[in-house]
């Protein structure tokens, strides 16, 4: 297990990250921008906790864990860390030049890692000289509660690097997957995607109402999915069944390849979702930081639902 870890970047991802690693005894230190940056992430980390202290979740006390972060506007902050996971925007040249700066700065050891949804790490790693060392643990928002991380080797990450890395997220709580491909998008939100493609389709054509689309979803096939996946269930129903019934139903699925029409329409309008109170469902009168407490709230009892019925 890492005992003292780096994460660059405390936007929506960072601070979760941090968190998550801070909450199973780690020390993180936590670099941004500037000190506004870190104080806001600071004070989402305590309200995130308290969610977890309602639900008796916290293996240590809220202070405990917000003593093991440190916030800092410098890199070299990061040297003595034995991993580094980069969170900051999207962007391939500034992700480059930080992974550059950290190869220079950091201890021979430490490992350092990216959290990018869409660029390939071999291309972010280019001018990194520990290519053993580099290795993509990608989380899913928000990153202190949903267990998912997935993880991606480039052709140089050595065995060690994976093994470790694997060893220290399944320490931290997390659940881990190989993805053996540097595929734009890996594996979830490919898959993530593919379902939207078919749900934009089917309200573009009036099919059902959203929030009917959405049932169709959560208390339907999704209602399962947190407990068995999709090949898992095709087994459970009978591969001939599902044989027949994907064979015929394939033909009608949506295959387009074009941006999906209502969500073009509604950031033509400037509906940009709960962030600015309308999307597909108005959220006029709630601000988005109550709307995203009132979610996770249901996610962390569902996180604690799920750690019930794995024992
Ligand atoms: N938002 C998601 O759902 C999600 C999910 C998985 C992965 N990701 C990936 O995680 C990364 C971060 O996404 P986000 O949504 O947290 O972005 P964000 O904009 O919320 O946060 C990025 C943070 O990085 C900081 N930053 C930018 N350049 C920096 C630098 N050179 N040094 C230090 N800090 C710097 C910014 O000030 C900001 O606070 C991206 O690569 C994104 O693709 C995002």
């Amino acid at each position: 297990m890492f005992k003292n870890v780096g994460v660059v970047g405390a936007g929506t991802m960072g601070h979760g990250i941090a968190l998550a690693y801070a909450k199973a005894g780690v020390k993180v230190t936590i670099v941004d921008l500037t000190e506004d940056i870190l104080n806001r992430a600071l004070e989402k980390m305590s309200h995130n906790l308290d969610i977890f202290v309602e639900e008796g979740m916290l293996k240590f006390s809220k202070e405990e864990v917000l003593r093991n972060i440190t916030f800092s506007t410098e890199n070299k902050d990061l040297k003595d860390c034995e991993f580094v996971i980069e969170t900051i925007i999207e962007n391939l040249g500034i992700k480059q030049k930080l992974f550059k700066e950290l190869d220079e700065l950091c201890e021979p050891y430490t490992i350092l890692a990216s959290n990018t949804s869409s660029l390939r790490l071999s291309d972010i790693a280019k001018d990194v000289k520990r290519k053993d060392k580099v290795i993509l643990t990608h989380f899913f928002n928000p990153a202190h509660i949903i267990p998912l991380v997935e993880l991606l080797k480039h052709s140089e990450t050595s065995d060690q690097t994976y093994d470790s890395v694997k060893a220290f997220y399944e320490e931290c709580g997390k659940e881990t997957i190989l993805v053996n491909k540097e595929l734009p998008g890996l594996v979830a939100n490919r898959i993530q995607i593919a379902m939207a493609r078919e749900v934009f389709s089917l309200l573009d054509q009036q099919v059902a109402s959203p929030k009917d689309i959405d049932k169709a979803m959560t208390a339907g096939p999704g209602f399962r999915l947190s407990i068995s996946g999709v090949i898992e269930i095709a087994d459970l129903g009978g591969l001939d069944v599902w044989n027949t019934v994907s064979n015929y139903l394939v033909q009608f699925i949506e295959s387009s390849r074009e941006p999906f029409k209502p969500l073009v329409e509604k950031v033509e309008k400037g509906e940009f979702g709960a962030k600015n109170g309308k999307g597909f469902y108005d959220y006029s009168g709630q601000g988005l930081d109550d709307i995203m407490l009132k979610r996770d709230k249901k996610l962390v009892k569902q996180l604690k639902f799920m750690d019930q019925i794995k024992q």
